[in-house]
């Protein structure tokens, strides 16, 4: 099996990009951040402190978590069998899906589903850590990203394209949050794998992007 990691801060445009380039190569897409983001929701349902592992960790026995595609390949998330695919992308969920992933506890559950997913599968996965810990042999390893106000006026659009009220200076200050969030949390932290392609987005646009991702895959794999 063949696999592709990438890795990146909040917003640097990986779930677009990433979805696309898997359909171009036939490979199967997961967008790790969903599974974590669907953890999030399942805490906030039960009422529990994202922040806190002793809410949290007990809640992780018989979660029932499931993924499948669509048939325009988007992946969608299951939660107790209810489809949460546009509840998980709920702005505040964002903060608290990086909460949850700092737990220790939470982060090694979650391994065993994603390497499972890379053993069965050709696999092109995105996250945060996904080059340096759950693949780390990986065929290929990208870091995707751009300048937080670039990333900050996609996510904008992205929310108000689907009717979500917000502004700049919130998104901003959130992306740059949580971006420090990842980057120092103890276990698991946002970096570039030192065997990384860095591939920086902030001047170029979603083809132009796409066209330089699938170059450097198809270079590292004779597809
Ligand atoms: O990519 P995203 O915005 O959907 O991810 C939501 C949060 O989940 C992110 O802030 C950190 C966490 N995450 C992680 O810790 N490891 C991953 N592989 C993917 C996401």
């Amino acid at each position: 099996m063949r696999s592709v990691a990438i890795d990146g801060p909040a917003g640097a445009g990986k779930s677009t990009l990433a979805r696309q380039a898997a359909r171009e190569l036939g490979f199967l897409y997961v967008d790790t951040g969903a599974i974590y983001r669907t953890v999030a929701l399942k805490t906030v349902r039960a009422g529990a402190d994202p922040s806190d592992p002793a809410q949290v960790v007990p809640l992780l026995e018989g979660l029932d978590i499931r993924m499948d595609y669509g048939p325009d390949g988007a992946q969608r998330m299951f939660l107790e069998g209810e489809d949460v695919s546009s509840a998980i992308r709920e702005h505040q969920i964002s903060g608290l899906a990086s909460k949850v992933s700092a737990i220790p506890e939470v982060r090694a559950f979650l391994l065993d589903f994603q390497r499972k997913l890379a053993r069965e599968h050709d696999v092109l996965m995105d996250g945060r850590d996904i080059g340096t810990v759950v693949l780390p042999d990986a065929d290929v390893k990208i870091f995707l990203t751009a300048a937080p106000e670039s990333r900050a006026r996609r996510r904008l659009l992205e929310l108000e394209q689907k009717g979500q009220k917000t502004d700049f200076e919130t998104i901003l200050r959130d992306i740059i949050l949580r971006d420090e969030e990842d980057r120092n949390r103890p276990i698991a932290p946002l970096r570039q794998a030192e065997d990384a392609v860095l591939l920086d987005t902030t001047q170029l646009n979603l083809e132009q992007s796409l066209q330089a991702l699938l170059s450097i895959i198809k270079e590292k794999i004779n597809l």
